[in-house]
């Protein structure tokens, strides 16, 4: 079958395509510099730092590690975002979240310079995207236009339904396929019918965080479907939203889980950390 998006290689393309930019700016005098702090031990959260940091290391990026304990106050943490923003050798900064329920993750969020807001979450850059200014794009949905488009297919005029509203995949994935020219529908818990809309969609974007939960019957055939699930299956192995077994036969394109979207996200942060560095 030749109609798997592999996510793993376009995320190292990606990867590989930072690298050469970031010797461009070496030459240049320009060393571009991710801080990445984490508060708390989070175990998941240690190894998603651990994975963006190794991408800094492969990609030429100067990464800055801030590791915080557990209870640190609100105020300490506002204060050490200020100093990274107001520190020039500083392009990119990310918290990682969750954070401990003693600080107010959109507080944290928004004290971000947007600037410097690699991971898109600021309202600043989620406003900017929405009205088509320059600015950061949140990883995940950016890098799923990516995959998109690498693998040769074309947004513009296609019918585009996302199953999600979050705010870090579904709304931005809405915002940045309508600025390809997407006819966009989101859907979520509350949508009536939801499988008649999917079997509709030319593009489905599934986020619904619930196992193997597309079936062939519920995509239109040809359709390129993109599966963001992180979920378990009944044997408690890794899977997404979309049976792929059943949907693979069917659909133009799909993304498996994992090696799919996944890897994007990395990939994307560093793409948007160079992108940081070229415009400071
Ligand atoms: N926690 C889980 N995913 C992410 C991410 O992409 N960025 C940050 N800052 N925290 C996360």
């Amino acid at each position: 079958m030749n109609n798997i998006i592999d996510g793993k290689k376009i995320s190292q393309d990606i990867k590989d395509e930072v690298k050469a930019e970031v010797a461009q700016l070496n030459a240049r005098g320009v060393e571009p510099c991710l801080a990445v702090v984490l508060v708390g031990d989070d175990p998941a959260s240690h190894v998603y730092v651990r994975n963006k940091i190794k991408a800094c290391d492969y990609t030429g990026i100067r990464s800055v590690s801030i590791n915080l304990p557990a209870d640190t106050e609100e105020s300490e943490l506002l204060e050490k975002v200020e100093e990274l923003n107001a520190d020039p050798s500083v392009h990119g900064i990310l918290v990682q979240l969750p954070l401990p329920p003693q600080i107010d993750e959109d507080k944290v969020i928004n004290t971000i310079d947007p600037d410097k807001d690699v991971d898109g979450f600021s309202p600043i850059s989620v406003g900017r995207l929405s009205i088509g200014l320059p600015g950061f794009k949140s990883c995940t949905p950016a890098g799923i236009i990516e995959l998109i488009k690498r693998s040769g297919v074309s947004i513009d005029g296609k019918n585009c339904v996302i199953v999600g509203r979050s705010n870090i995949v579904g709304k931005p994935m809405a915002m940045l396929l309508l600025r390809e020219n997407g006819t966009v529908t989101v859907c979520h818990s509350h949508t009536k019918d939801l499988r008649s809309i999917t079997s509709q969609a030319d593009i489905l974007v599934a986020a619904i965080g619930k196992p193997k939960y597309f079936k062939a019957d519920d995509i239109k055939e040809g359709a390129v479907v993109i599966d963001v699930g992180m979920d378990r299956d009944e044997n408690g192995k890794l899977c997404g939203d979309v049976d792929f077994e059943s949907v693979s036969n069917k659909a133009g394109y799909i993304t498996p889980v994992p090696g799919g979207v996944g890897p994007m996200t990395i990939a994307m942060l560093m793409k948007n950390c160079v992108e940081a560095a070229e415009r400071l």
